[in-house]
């Protein structure tokens, strides 16, 4: 089956019962028993298993080309419960540009866990493999990143994570699987904020991990069912849902988001431009390897002034795009990331990697590209 027909129909079945051709939402916690230990249906207590988020795990799964997905309450449940697979004296390797969230979570959730995190410039293939030891777990990656539109090359940090045995987990938001597919590269774990572009509408905060091996899939599921960030029904609906429109809306994301980092590349008040589709951005070339069909719809920049006040001013004065945090609904948003979205990193570390006062986050949506345009071209001004 292709992608197009995956997001659709990918482990998919019509409701066994009344043939409804969506999944119903099974709102209910708990599943009737004719004796003790012998529930009527294959569903018991709904931490364990619900069908409504089962449709859209297998979904995700399908979309993913894993063998398992698994729907959390959040991106960062999913992120927290992939950590669980770890004890004191393992050692986790991570991109050095990562969303404030899961910095926060590594950095401050984790500290006293005994896990050390190492933070690094991916790019740097053999910085990073001189990190590796026998202690070595994990490597974590987010491509494109939040918000400097960073890219690793999956294909090449796979081969170095399988010569030593170690896990590569991938943060597909930004590109989803539309564009990317962490798993076919060579990653064993893909895990998404399903809050942004595969729910798609701004209306739903939601998790996933799809893992290439069935009994690491099997492990993490017994974690997410012993702990319990398991995602609601409703919720799994409205995923499920998105996802199903995610070929249509990526592609006018791509379309909408090159049109908006050109015209910005060329405004006199703009400086840098940060979108994988442009030629001069530093990973460009990795971009077009492993993201095909497009860019995405996430573009950042700075200022010319390299203002704080520019940048303020600027995200007051827009109407169509809304001045909030998220990303990767059909509506355009703008956010600032350092007073916002990524206040949870240091400031003296903020400025290390680039996240500066005048730096603007922009989720270009799928409205007409010329209002988009109107609307940054009057607020700039
Ligand atoms: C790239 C990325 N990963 C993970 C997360 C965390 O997801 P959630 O907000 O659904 O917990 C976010 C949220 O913005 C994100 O942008």
């Amino acid at each position: 089956m292709k992608f197009n027909t995956k997001v659709i129909h990918g482990g998919q079945h019509h409701e066994k019962v009344t043939g409804a051709v969506m999944p119903p939402v099974f709102q209910t916690s708990t599943f009737a028993q004719v004796s003790p230990g012998q529930p009527i249906g294959e569903y018991e207590y709904s931490r364990a298993a619900n069908p409504t988020r089962q449709a859209l795990e297998d979904a995700l799964a399908s979309i993913e080309n894993g063998a398992r997905g698994l729907a959390f309450s959040s991106g960062l449940a999913a992120t927290d419960c992939l950590l669980r697979l770890f004890k004191a004296g393992d050692e986790i390797i991570a991109m050095d540009d990562l969303y404030g969230g899961t910095y926060r979570l590594f950095t401050r959730l984790y500290k006293d866990s005994g896990i050390k995190f190492h933070f690094v410039d991916m790019n740097d293939l053999d910085g990073f493999q001189k990190l590796i030891n026998e202690n070595t777990k994990l490597v974590w990656v987010e491509t494109p990143t939040n918000p400097l539109m960073k890219l690793a090359d999956i294909a090449e940090i796979a081969k170095i994570t399988k010569k030593h045995n170690i896990l590569f987990a991938v943060d597909n938001t930004f590109a989803t699987p539309y564009l990317q597919k962490p798993l076919d590269l060579g990653a064993d774990i893909v895990m998404h904020s399903a809050t942004k572009y595969l729910g798609g509408h701004s209306d739903v905060i939601a998790g996933a991990l799809v893992i290439k091996d069935k009994a690491l899939g099997d492990e993490l599921h017994f974690k997410q069912f012993a702990t319990g960030g398991t995602l609601g029904p409703m919720d799994s609906f409205l995923v499920l849902r998105g996802i199903k429109t995610l070929h249509l809306r990526v592609q006018r994301h791509c379309e909408n988001g090159a049109k908006v980092a050109e015209f910005l590349k060329n405004h006199p008040k703009v400086d840098k431009v940060y979108y994988p589709g442009l030629e001069n951005h530093p990973f460009h070339d990795i971009a077009k390897k492993q993201m095909l069909g497009g860019f995405g719809g996430m573009v950042t920049f700075t200022f010319k002034s390299g203002a704080k006040a520019d940048a303020i001013k600027f995200l007051e004065k827009v109407q169509v795009f809304t001045l909030a945090e998220s990303l990767g609904g059909v509506e355009s948003l703008a956010n600032h990331p350092a007073l916002m979205t990524h206040a949870s990193i240091p400031e003296d570390k903020r400025k290390e990697i680039g996240i500066t006062d005048d730096l603007v986050r922009l989720s270009v949506g799928v409205e007409d590209a010329d209002d988009l345009i109107e609307d940054l071209k009057q607020a700039l001004a």
